[in-house]
């Protein structure tokens, strides 16, 4: 089975689902700190060891890689990852992002970890004008402390492989969907107030465009960059699937039989990027890898998925939960958007 991988934020969405992916084949560790976005429940039935720890700590680390006995490979998911709560409160992303992720790099060169997968995301990038794609090359921009925290971790990862040596690979993927997905990001959220016939909040006008990738495309990615990626190298792993987010709405309504009346335009994200556009194309060259899913056809079943868990939507959705979402869409919801902001 070669290596064990050492995979960090492996209870959270994108982690549990490549936890699942290579259970069976390969040793798993994870090391997880179980925030409100970890859920253990995501990794069941999946083989794997668990150790409960924070990327930030190095006691926490070590005892992973102890976990792991015998040589390791990283694969670094553990993050802050909503950008509106990063809005709220940069902190939590600047200790996890940033120092969780220095702390990982300093105990991996300790340990000599054979590889580590950096997981960074096209957000770093920042708003692209439309026809306008970015290679990995491309002059970082972020523009939110999410993904301001995630270019950091970037540097940082990048700069442990330029000084020290240490084999890390980045890979920076568009915007997931798929099951497991936490119900405070887009299309989980609005499947689940769809579900529930309560209102889908809209940011502005709604026109703001992402590129979708399937989280198994997205995870087997991962896994190509892991095996065949080249050291110090970045590699966009894109769905190659823009759509606009009123139009995910609108199939969302439509798949679950619900009124388009239910979308409500509320008061815009501060900062909001227009537009996300990574390009593929050395992915594809050097990975030999390729994004397989096709949207319409993935985000039907990725809505009848959550229409079947609807018991784990309600046990993820915890008191934590409930507190940030009024926090956050009470007074947006109570009263309709000013035209100026839409
Ligand atoms: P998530 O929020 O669903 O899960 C994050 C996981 O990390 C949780 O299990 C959480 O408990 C854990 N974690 C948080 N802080 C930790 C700490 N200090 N120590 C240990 N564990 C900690 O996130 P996700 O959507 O699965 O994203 C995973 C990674 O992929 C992140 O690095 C994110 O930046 C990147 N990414 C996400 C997307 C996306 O669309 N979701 C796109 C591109 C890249
Ligand atoms: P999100 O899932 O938060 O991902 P990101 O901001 O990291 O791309 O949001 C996806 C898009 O959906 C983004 O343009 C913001 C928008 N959005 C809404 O319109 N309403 C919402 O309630 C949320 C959470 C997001």
């Amino acid at each position: 089975m070669g290596e064990t991988l050492l995979v960090t934020g492996g209870a959270g969405f994108i982690g549990s689902n490549f936890v699942r992916l290579v259970a069976g084949k390969r040793r798993v560790v994870v090391l997880d700190k179980l925030t409100y976005a970890g859920n253990l429940e995501n990794l069941a039935g999946a083989d794997h060891v668990f150790v409960k720890g924070d990327i930030a700590e190095p006691g926490d680390v070590r005892r992973a890689f102890d976990a792991a006995e015998g040589p390791v490979s990283v694969v670094h998911f553990a993050a802050e990852t909503h950008v509106d709560r990063s809005i709220e409160d940069g902190f939590p992303f600047l200790r996890t992002n940033v120092l969780g992720t220095q702390v990982l790099l300093d105990v991996a060169r300790e340990r000599g970890a054979l590889r580590f997968l950096h997981v960074s995301t096209d957000e770093v990038y920042g708003p692209l004008a439309p026809g306008v794609f970015a290679a990995e090359d491309a002059r970082l921009c972020p523009t939110n402390p999410y993904s301001a925290s995630k270019a950091g971790s970037d540097h940082l990862a990048l700069a442990a492989h330029r000084t020290h040596g240490l084999p890390v690979i980045v890979t920076r993927g568009s915007n997931n969907y798929g099951p497991y997905q936490f119900p405070e990001k887009f299309v989980p959220l609005l499947i689940a107030n769809a579900r529930d016939g309560k209102p889908l909040p809209i940011y502005g006008d709604g026109l703001y465009e992402r590129d979708w990738i399937h989280v198994t495309d997205h995870c087997e990615g991962i896994l190509a960059a892991l095996e065949r990626g080249r050291p110090g190298e970045i590699y966009n792993l894109a769905g190659s699937c823009h759509r606009k987010n009123l139009d995910v709405a609108r199939f969302i309504l439509k798949a679950l039989g619900k009124p388009e009346s239910l979308l409500r335009h509320v008061q815009d994200r501060p900062g909001h990027d227009r537009r996300y556009g990574p390009d593929p194309a050395k992915a594809a060259r050097e990975l030999q890898w390729k994004p397989r899913a096709k949207f319409e056809q993935a985000l039907a079943e990725t809505i009848r998925w959550y229409d079947e868990n609807g018991e784990w939507l309600d046990r993820v959705r915890s008191g934590e939960y409930m507190g940030y979402y009024e926090r956050h869409y009470g007074d947006r919801l109570r009263s309709p958007a000013p035209p100026h902001t839409r």
